[in-house]
């Protein structure tokens, strides 16, 4: 891909999101190292099940190449009990055994770099794991040298400090701890304290973490509820109206941005442009925009009100528009995101797979860097997941089931012709299967793939400007350009067709229906269609 002026490589880049132990399992399940999530619902079903590993990724990211991603961004494979399927961290430098090993780490980076991609990791700084040696020595005893690296407070076990609401449970975001007769934060589970930034030894920790990934060569971190690091110390109410939202989603305090910038800071230290894109999970672009600082804090920020908008053209007309205007002015480059391992797939969302390939069209035809989640390019929607096989409190195994490589048993995984895996296979797995839709130029994975390599020969797709154009209700269309590169997508939201007079004769680069690839394009949408012309 070449370059555009001086651009970082992450502004262009498209990532993939591999959900850790639903990509693939290489090597042979071993029961001494096994996936067992600790507390989870129905947890004691899963002993002996198979689950994805590191060397599972490796093995095929002669696919990713294939499919012409630019980055990858591995979910936590750390040392965790699994309470919250590794966003609880037990030990911040190491690899779980039943992932594998940081020698396999060191050979998928090594890989991934020989075929020109790059390895983000998951950071999760907000909290750790209770399982963590620093949390456990915090509890220990109100004398402990790392009792102020948790945020602890005194009261009565009967009324927690304030009204923050958990995530993923019906419960305060206060544990009561007997040891020590104090509550302890958790924005999430009870198993998932929070770490106390405000504590700079916490921050000098914390930072050696992020050297020590970028020692090894990691280009770039996701960064876990980045937003949620900074707290209020004087830890105030939730306003009335949001008291039963959890504070994970609303926790925006000040104090982040000034450790962003410290952080920044470490990050531009190193050669190669290494970069952190944080998920600010506020439902609101203008806030989010401020993690961007003044190009010194995030490079990259999550924007999750375009993922949680429904397939319509003048929602989605709006969610372009707040981007362009909170964004723009900062010079702030935005993301985009459909799906991700903590939300329905925008296939079983949108409920057909002619929506879910109109907006593959639009994901990637955007201005911003697109976010791919494993398995979109599949098509593939959640699984229906019976209620003994339940893993998550949160809800969220449905998007969380395995990728299907092959039809057939065990669908390309080692060990699951014989013991099932963690969770059930998607819908039409043999259908949906890598393999097969490899071989069948009008699958989805074909348009995703012929997608992705038009955006790396159009510096307008990349880099280009957005400009709105006339469309018919429920119908958005859009002109990319940078220098005399000029491209026009048309996405058609309606069950019916259109017709779309256009000034200058175009012809069609890719439609999400395949049909006319490479013709001049008629003027007419199908129902659900999208192009891309030039
Ligand atoms: C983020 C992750 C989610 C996790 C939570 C707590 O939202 O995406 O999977 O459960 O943080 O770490």
């Amino acid at each position: 891909m070449t370059r555009v002026g001086s651009r970082p490589w992450w502004r262009d880049a498209v990532t993939y999101e591999v959900y850790v132990p639903s990509f693939r399992r290489a090597r042979p399940p071993d029961p001494d190292r096994p996936f067992v999530p600790f507390g989870a619902v129905n947890a004691g079903r899963l002993a002996g099940h198979v689950a994805g590993d590191l060397e599972g990724i490796r093995s095929r990211l002669e696919y990713l190449e294939w499919l012409g991603v630019d980055a990858v961004w591995l979910t936590p494979f750390y040392p965790s009990p699994l309470a919250d399927f590794g966003y609880d961290v037990s030990d911040y430098c190491d690899v779980n055994p039943a992932f594998g090993t940081l020698a396999d780490y060191d050979a998928l980076v090594d890989e991934a770099h020989r075929r020109g991609i790059r390895i983000l990791v998951d950071w999760v700084p907000n909290h750790s794991s209770d399982r963590h040696p620093w949390f456990v020595e915090s509890r220990s005893s109100r004398a402990s040298d790392r009792r102020d690296w948790y945020v602890w407070r005194d009261g009565d076990p009967d009324r927690p400090p304030n009204n923050w609401r958990a995530t993923f449970v019906d419960a305060p975001a206060w544990t009561w701890d007997e040891r020590t007769g104090a509550w302890y934060l958790h924005l999430f589970l009870p198993e998932q304290p929070d770490l106390n930034w405000a504590n700079p030894e916490v921050e000098a920790a914390m930072t050696d973490v992020l050297r020590f990934w970028l020692d090894r060569g990691t280009d770039g971190f996701r960064i876990d509820v980045v937003h949620g690091i900074g707290k209020d110390p004087a830890l105030p109410d939730a306003p009335a109206e949001t008291a039963a939202v959890p504070w994970s989603a609303q926790n925006d305090h000040e104090s982040t941005h000034a450790i962003l910038r410290r952080l920044r800071r470490v990050l531009d230290s190193y050669p190669g442009d290494r970069y952190m894109v944080g998920e600010v999970f506020l439902l609101s672009t203008a806030k989010v925009a401020r993690y961007y600082g003044h190009d010194d804090e995030l490079h990259l920020a999550f924007n999750f009100p375009p993922l949680f908008a429904p397939w319509d053209a003048e929602k989605w007309r709006e969610r372009i528009d707040r981007v362009e205007e909170e964004l723009g002015p900062r010079g702030a480059w935005p993301t985009w995101v459909l799906s991700n391992h903590d939300v329905k797939r925008h296939h079983t969302r949108y409920g057909s797979e002619a929506r879910a390939r109109a907006a593959a069209v639009l994901l990637l035809t955007l201005r911003g860097a697109p976010y791919l989640y494993m398995g979109e390019e599949l098509g593939l929607e959640d699984a229906v997941v019976p209620p003994n096989a339940v893993v998550d409190p949160g809800g969220r195994d449905g998007c969380r089931a395995p990728i299907p490589w092959a039809p057939g048993p065990g669908h390309g995984w080692e060990g699951a012709d014989r013991v099932p895996t963690w969770l059930p296979w998607p819908p039409d797995p043999d259908a949906r299967s890598v393999e097969v839709q490899r071989s069948d130029p009008g699958s989805m994975l074909q348009l995703y793939r012929r997608l992705l390599a038009l955006r790396r020969t159009s510096p307008a797709l990349r880099a280009g400007s957005w400009e709105p154009l006339p469309a018919p209700p429920g119908v958005l269309s859009y002109r990319r350009s940078l220098d005399d590169d000029s491209r026009v997508v048309i996405v058609n939201y309606t069950t019916s067709s259109h017709s779309i007079p256009l000034e200058e004769p175009l012809s069609v680069q890719v439609s999400s229906t395949g049909r006319g690839e490479g013709t001049r394009f008629s003027g007419r949408l199908d129902p659900d269609e999208a192009v891309v012309l030039g």
